[in-house]
């Protein structure tokens, strides 16, 4: 037995402590080192009793993920379990803090479970991919029913201690010294003269059963679209109906060794890894201090500057949000009224959430009211002149050290700053909309922005439950100029043979929510015009650009909320309708064009729209632009609906094989000219045999 697994013997009971910091992983040390502890007190007959207890922050935060993918040394995990399980003497569990996969299924497998109210207990291995691997799917349901355990299991989401008592997955609630309160249990069992009552001998209740099973699988496949683990899950669960336990544990074990080497639990592990890369920045060293963040304002109550005083709002933030009058301002505070309201009707949130969460909200149209916001985030209109203006004045009215932000999706955040005098104060926050429920937060920084401003906006991000992934300045930042990449050859296809709504297929297919043009006119097309416009008239186009989105603006066509767009929408119905005038207006510009219509293969469609995104994305990697390949993955997922469980364009370019993406890529420059010019950094890695992967591993930061 090792330093990491610790016994005391407390009169009748022995204590057996994991003492491997900072989360208690179940490391193959560990493992072994209870292994050993079980024989010890097995072996000692004044043991009468054996308590589990965890050292530091919390009982066990399960396996280290870095194990995941090779094998793992015996005694595993499940055989530890099955071991504790086993023990003549009864077996108690006392939680603290995380107890979470495997730090969950290791309690399910002692005979009681005591808990302090600090215990967060859950199964979070669908999270990556994974179903738990040691027991979690055949005990949990054994002993908190079907339905509950696969609430839990499904979601990945963890239970506090009152919740887990009123499940019965924990006995009792320790008030005071969760180790004097455990003994105290223990003692009491010897008392009662009671011993070991295991899991594996309960039956799980079959009541209503084959109703659970199907409600759960149609819930996961709408909510958790295109991801096998949450589906295996279930057939897991399932198992502990219908199989005896061992036989539910070996194929538990099976399901987790085949989803372990998924390209789909490899992206989500990706995930998991890239969001906390996503902090690690150049020229910002990891302690660097932070500007407190106690107050905050919003400039702008439309559909951003919603969004974002919610986000803050939402994050425990107060915020003052200032419109140009009295009318804007009260209507955007009704709206924002509203939206919580409508969350409240669906039951996502609860009536004292709302009134916490709004009693933070304040209006004004003075700008006394934001002189002394630790930080401003500005949401006006996307125009150059107003915001410098804006920003003239913020530098005159805030606080020396507040953070001016602006949530442009696209000029240029350094012309910006030049229009302060405290360049180094100012940076971009860009949110997604609806603002308030997207996760992404893409900060930008300018050429001047003070590493202090970079790390706080970045913890705020955090704070805030976002993810803030910090990025360079260019047209449209990362997200943008990607989205024009792929946006643009979706148009392309649509003038050489496609329709929008073969295009919208493949495109959802893959896994996003929707296609781009049923995304189009989800978000109305209108703004999108006049933006192109305006382009056009600064910087007439050098490059080829599609006709047929302004010609359908122009029939009056503006999308859902017109209930005309690139389809038709019947009266309160948001379901895309082909519409034959929109097929005719398109097979007459590809005739104007001069272009044979031909018939455009779902492959082609496919590689078309995607592998130009991962060219953008690798120009935009190889011109510093993104830190890191990962960076861009987790844009894509948390602001664009990029399926999670393809790890994000990059990852997605690794999987398919970077060869194979600029083999493709120069082909189409081929076809289609500069447009479509492979990406150097593409070319390099194609030619090395190199992943996006193993070129940022090689790079590390920090
Ligand atoms: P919006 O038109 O819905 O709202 C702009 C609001 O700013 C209006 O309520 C207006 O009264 C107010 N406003 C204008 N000038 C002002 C001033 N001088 N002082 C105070 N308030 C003023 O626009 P939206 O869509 O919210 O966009 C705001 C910003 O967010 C733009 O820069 C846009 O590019 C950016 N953005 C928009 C996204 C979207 O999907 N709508 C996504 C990401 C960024």
């Amino acid at each position: 037995m090792g330093d990491v697994v610790q016994i005391e013997k407390h009169g009748d009971v022995a204590v057996i402590t994991l003492d491997n910091p900072p989360v208690n992983a179940l490391g193959i040390a560990v493992r072994r080192g209870i292994m050993g502890a079980l024989d010890e007190v097995e072996g000692d007959a004044d043991v009468k009793a054996v308590v589990l207890i965890g050292k530091g922050r919390g009982f066990c935060g399960g396996a280290d993920i870095r194990e995941f993918g090779r094998p793992r040394e015996e005694p595993i995990l499940g055989q530890v379990i099955n071991r504790i399980e086993a023990m003549d003497k009864p077996v108690i569990a006392a939680i603290h803090g995380m107890a979470v996969g495997g730090g969950c299924e290791v309690p399910l497998g002692c005979h009681y479970r005591v808990a302090d109210g600090t215990a967060q207990i859950g199964l979070p291995e669908v999270k990556l991919g994974l179903i738990p691997g040691a027991g979690g799917t055949q005990r949990l349901p054994r002993l908190i029913g079907l339905k509950p355990a696969i609430d839990i299991i499904v979601s990945g989401e963890y239970v506090g201690s009152e919740k887990a008592k009123a499940l019965g997955l924990v006995d009792e609630i320790i008030e005071g010294d969760l180790l004097d309160g455990a003994l105290g249990f223990a003692n009491q069992l010897i008392a009662d003269g009671k011993g070991p009552r295991r899991i594996r001998d309960m039956t799980p209740d079959a009541t209503g059963a084959d109703e659970i099973f199907e409600k759960s699988r149609a819930t996961a496949a709408r909510r958790m679209r295109g991801l096998i683990a949450p589906q295996r899950c279930i057939d897991s669960v399932q198992n502990a109906l219908n199989l005896p336990i061992d036989e539910g544990l070996q194929k538990e074990r099976e399901y987790f060794s085949e989803l372990e080497v998924s390209d789909q639990s490899k992206a989500l592990r990706h995930l998991f890894f890239a969001e906390r890369e996503a902090h690690r920045i150049p020229g910002v060293p990891k302690d660097t201090a932070t500007r407190p963040i106690k107050t905050s304002a919003v400039i702008g109550c439309g559909t951003m500057g919603r969004g974002i005083a919610m986000s803050l709002a939402n994050g425990g933030v107060p915020v003052t949000v200032l419109e140009v009058d009295q009318q804007a301002l009260d209507r955007g505070l009704v709206m924002t009224r509203d939206t919580y309201a409508g969350s409240v009707s669906r039951g996502s949130i609860k009536q004292a959430d709302m009134d916490a969460r709004l009693a933070l909200i304040s209006g004004t149209t003075s700008y006394d009211d934001i002189a002394n916001a630790d930080i401003v985030i500005e949401a006006v209109f996307e125009e150059m002149e107003l915001k410098k203006t804006l920003f003239a004045k913020l530098d005159e009215v805030c606080k020396q050290g507040a953070i001016l932000a602006t949530n442009t999706s696209s000029l240029d955040v350094n012309e910006i700053a030049a229009a302060t005098s405290r360049p180094q104060d100012v940076i971009g926050t860009h949110f997604f909309s609806p603002a308030n429920v997207m996760k992404l937060m893409e900060n930008v920084r300018g050429d001047k922005t003070a590493p202090d401003v970079i790390a706080t906006v970045m913890k705020l991000s955090k704070d805030i439950n976002k993810v803030g992934v910090m990025v360079g300045v260019c047209n449209g930042f990362v997200g943008n100029r990607m989205l024009y990449a792929y946006r643009s050859q979706a148009e392309f296809l649509l003038e050489e043979g496609a329709l929008p709504q073969q295009v919208d297929k493949v495109i959802s297919d893959f896994g996003f929510p929707m296609g781009p043009f049923t995304m189009g006119d989800l978000a109305g097309l209108d703004v999108g015009y006049l933006v192109r416009q305006h382009r056009r008239e600064i910087e007439p186009p050098t490059h080829r650009e599609s006709y047929i989105g302004d010609r359908i603006v122009e029939m009056g066509r503006h999308g859902q909320k017109n209930r005309k767009g690139w389809y038709l929408y019947e009266e309160g119905s948001r379901t895309p309708v082909p519409d034959p005038e929109i097929e005719e207006l398109i097979v007459g510009i590809s005739r104007e064009l001069g272009i044979e219509r031909r018939s455009v293969t779902d492959q082609e469609l496919l590689e078309r729209c995607i592998y130009p995104l991962i060219n953008e994305g690798a120009k935009i990697f190889g011109e510093g632009i993104a830190i890191r390949p990962s960076d861009i993955d987790l844009i894509w997922i948390y602001g664009y609906g990029f399926p999670r469980g393809k790890g994000g364009p990059m990852f997605y370019a690794d999987l398919v094989g970077t060869r194979a993406v600029y083999e493709t890529m120069k082909n189409l420059y081929e076809e289609h000219g500069e447009m479509l010019r492979p990406a150097p950094l593409l070319e390099e890695l194609a030619k090395a045999g190199k992943s996006f992967a193993e070129l940022q591993a090689e790079t590390k930061i920090g």
